[in-house]
């Protein structure tokens, strides 16, 4: 077959004379992407190839004759970007394979907008990910299946088979687990999956220090294994192929070498709609697009049908305005649209979440004059950096295996806050409706409602994490986050051109009040394990932000607003599985309510983020919601 080049291609696709239900504009985007042969129907399609839409394809087409065709945005890209480990940070560096959106001015953050960060590429944001390998505590996973019944099948227990599904764990290197004092439990993992949990063959002495230092601080908990559902201070894996030492994401796990005839992706394909039939999804329409902008012509559409059901994996920023393009969402909203409601949803974009993450910055001026090599010395000492390459080159082990590294603190309420009661209390008896947007639909704030008040519940036990302090094996800290804001945003079509343009993110960070609290207290318990801790105290911690002129809570508000990024690139919550009256987008089979044939599978998914950065997490929500649809049931939970 010939292949051609993308401008040529381009101009066939523009010119030829097109019918809409045939297949003939899908054999160019084939060449083009030198994809298989995109067919007229499947039995199912999946909007998005990312981090869910592999996996769920890759599911379910493990029979060799379930039909499945994956449309995604961006193209197959072997960049260094994504497969570089070291640092973590590549991927979010690199334009081309993100989004280009930037938040509304956030009126609580004195109007300073944020990028809105998310994979544009095949394998989606795994494949941009710092590689964290975390997941939530069980109480972060009883609490989704809670806003419906105590028995639902959405709990720790339900979920855990399918963590252990989801990723495949190789315990670190003897030797290191040794020297490092790493502890890790396998009974919290599986060995199956194409995507692996590994861990770099270096660790830096500073980091076992970081950890044992919290001993210091009284109560604060430790847990055996990061992925045993217990918050504490431990140690975690990263998403990466221990033996080639490279990314490991939902392209390398779920398409890579599969090379099944029933598995199809089209790249380079935008889903604008999902086609219905009254209320029954039939198929999607999409048009091309290429490598770094949409092509012209947007009335170029290509039809698709889905013979058994469309699946929604366009990630939390994207599925909810595919929703709202096609009919469903608030009804006032795509009046304002010129959009006919099909089924007035008024949730669809609404409970919107990320991790806001604290601009607190703390040095131990003795650190590197204790610790050798800290991490300092990768940048500062030439002995230890060029050690450090020749490894690389030769073995490729060494210090530059590690992504952002394997050790943070995760903890509760009670132990980082002596007023845990108070802000506990305050959260219960607060005017809940007064915190979300004007005009919110009255069954979206009965959600927001269910869900402050099992945060109360929260902020007063020791089983859910607010507190988040990365650890870095250096002089200085690593990110301070908030797990469980309690701001909500939205993610809305733009009115000005609702096809053509980004949805509209408002993280409304702050917009609850006693967020600000809370993280004034994520920083006063940070302020103690580096300045007022007798386990810290010989390596001179010095506060540099916020600074000790920071003392009240009013204080910290003015220091956050002026500091606070609203973002982990953790968005969730857009269609969120809750009942319809709490303001649910779908229910707990992940069907979208009053539509047939159609669910969403990704982070927009989580009712409430976990306390915990958020890919594994889809990666077993993915696991389970394949079973859902292709069994009807959660078989896992059996076996
Ligand atoms: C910079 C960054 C760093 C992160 N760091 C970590 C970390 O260290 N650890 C961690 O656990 N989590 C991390 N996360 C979060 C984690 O990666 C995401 O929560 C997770 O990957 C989201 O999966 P998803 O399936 O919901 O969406 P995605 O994986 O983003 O997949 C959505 C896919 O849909 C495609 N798409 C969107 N719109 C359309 C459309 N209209 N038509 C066709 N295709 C479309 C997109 O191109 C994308 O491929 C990070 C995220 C980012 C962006
Ligand atoms: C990208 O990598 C894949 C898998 O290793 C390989 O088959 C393909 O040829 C590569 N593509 C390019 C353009 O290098
Ligand atoms: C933020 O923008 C709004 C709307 O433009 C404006 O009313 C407000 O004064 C601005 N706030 C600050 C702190 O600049
Ligand atoms: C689930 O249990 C909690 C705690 O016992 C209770 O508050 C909540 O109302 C229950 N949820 C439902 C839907 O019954
Ligand atoms: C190693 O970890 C164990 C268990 O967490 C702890 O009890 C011990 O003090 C640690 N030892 C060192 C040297 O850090
Ligand atoms: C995989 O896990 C199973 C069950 O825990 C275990 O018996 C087996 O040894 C593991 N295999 C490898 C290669 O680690
Ligand atoms: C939480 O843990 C702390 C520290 O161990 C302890 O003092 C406190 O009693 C615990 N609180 C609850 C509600 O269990
Ligand atoms: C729409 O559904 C109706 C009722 O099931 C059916 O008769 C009709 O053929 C369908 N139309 C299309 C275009 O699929
Ligand atoms: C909706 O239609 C009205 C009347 O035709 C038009 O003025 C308005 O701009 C349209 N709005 C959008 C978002 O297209
Ligand atoms: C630089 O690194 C080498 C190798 O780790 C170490 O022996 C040496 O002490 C370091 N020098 C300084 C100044 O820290
Ligand atoms: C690379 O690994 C081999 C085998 O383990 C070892 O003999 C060699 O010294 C290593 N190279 C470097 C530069 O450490
Ligand atoms: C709570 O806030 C909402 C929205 O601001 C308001 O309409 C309502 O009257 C308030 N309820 C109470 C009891 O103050
Ligand atoms: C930090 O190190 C210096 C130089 O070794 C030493 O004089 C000082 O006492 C140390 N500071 C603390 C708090 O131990």
């Amino acid at each position: 077959m010939c292949r051609l080049s993308t401008l040529a291609v381009a101009a066939l696709t523009l010119t030829q004379s097109y019918s809409p239900a045939s297949a003939r504009d899908l054999r160019a985007s084939k060449v083009f992407h030198n994809a298989r042969q995109v067919e007229g129907e499947y039995d199912y399609v999946i909007v998005g190839g990312g981090t869910a839409g592999l996996t769920v394809a890759d599911r379910l087409t493990e029979d060799g004759k379930t039909t499945v065709l994956v449309l995604e945005y961006g193209q197959l890209s072997n960049s260094t970007s994504i497969t570089t480990v070291q640092g973590g940070f590549m991927g979010m560096s690199d334009t081309s394979l993100l989004y280009d959106i930037t938040s509304v001015p956030q009126v609580n953050l004195r109007n300073r907008t944020t990028a809105v960060l998310a994979g544009k590429v095949v394998g989606g944001s795994s494949a941009v990910n710092a590689m964290m390998t975390v997941r939530g505590t069980a109480e972060d996973y009883d609490r989704w299946g809670s806003f419906f019944s105590n028995s639902s099948h959405w709990s720790w227990e339900g979920l855990l088979p399918y963590f252990k599904r989801a990723l495949n764990f190789v315990p670190p290197d003897a030797d290191v687990t040794k020297s490092a004092n790493i502890t890790y439990d396998t009974r919290f993992w599986g060995n199956t999956s194409g995507v692996y949990a590994g861990w770099p063959s270096f660790q830096y002495p500073g980091t076992t220090f970081h950890m044992e230092a919290f001993r210091g601080l009284p109560g604060v908990p430790f847990a055996p294994d990061s992925g045993s559902g217990k918050p504490g201070v431990y140690w975690y894996p990263t998403f990466m192929d221990p033996k080639r030492v490279l990314r490991s994401y939902a392209r390398t796990g779920h398409y890579d070498g599969l090379n099944r005839a029933n598995y199809h992706l089209a790249t380079g394909s935008k889903v604008v709609r999902v086609l219905l039939n009254g209320t029954t999804a039939t198929g999607v329409a999409f048009v091309q697009v290429g490598p770094g902008r949409p092509m012209a012509n947007p009335g170029l559409e290509t039809v698709v049908r889905a013979r058994k059901e469309v699946i929604l994996a366009a990630g939390a920023v994207h599925s909810p305005q595919i929703l709202q393009l096609s009919g469903i969402g608030s009804s006032k909203l795509l009046a304002s649209a010129n959009i006919t409601t099909v089924v007035d949803l008024p949730g669809v974009g609404q409970n919107f979440q990320d991790h806001p993450m604290i601009s607190a910055s703390f040095t131990f001026r003795n650190f590197t004059s204790t610790f050798n090599p800290s991490q300092e010395d990768l940048y500062t000492n030439r002995t230890f950096s060029t050690w450090s390459s020749t490894l690389w080159q030769t073995n490729r082990t060494g210090p530059n295996s590690i992504a952002t590294g394997n050790a943070a603190a995760w903890l509760p309420f009670p132990v980082i806050s002596p007023r845990w009661q108070d802000i506990s209390h305050l959260l219960t008896t607060q005017n809940h409706t007064a915190h979300l947007p004007p005009g919110t639909d009255p069954s979206v704030a009965a959600g927001y409602r269910a869900q402050m008040l099992s945060y109360a519940s929260a902020l007063a036990n020791n089983n859910t994490a607010f507190y988040n302090l990365v650890l870095t094996g250096g002089a200085s800290n690593g990110i301070l986050v908030d797990l469980h804001p309690l701001s909500r945003g939205t993610v809305n079509i733009d009115l000005r051109d609702p096809k053509g343009r980004e949805p509209v993110v408002d993280y409304r960070a702050l917009s609850n009040p006693l967020d600000a609290q809370i993280m004034a207290d994520l920083i006063r318990f940070t302020r103690r394990y580096y300045l007022d801790n007798p386990l810290t105290a010989s390596l001179a911690g010095r506060e540099s932000q916020p600074g000790s002129a920071v003392q009240t809570d009013g204080e910290f508000r003015t220091f956050l607003e002026a500091t606070l990024s609203p973002s982990e690139f953790h968005p969730a919550g857009t269609c969120a599985m809750m009942p319809r009256e709490l303001g649910g987008v779908v229910d707990e089979e992940l069907r979208v309510y009053g539509v047939e044939g159609l669910r969403v599978v990704d982070a927009s998914v989580m009712p409430t983020l976990p306390g915990a950065n958020t890919c594994q997490t889809v990666y077993a929500v993915a696991e389970k919601a394949a079973d859902l649809i292709r069994y009807g049931a959660p078989t896992a939970m059996v076996e």
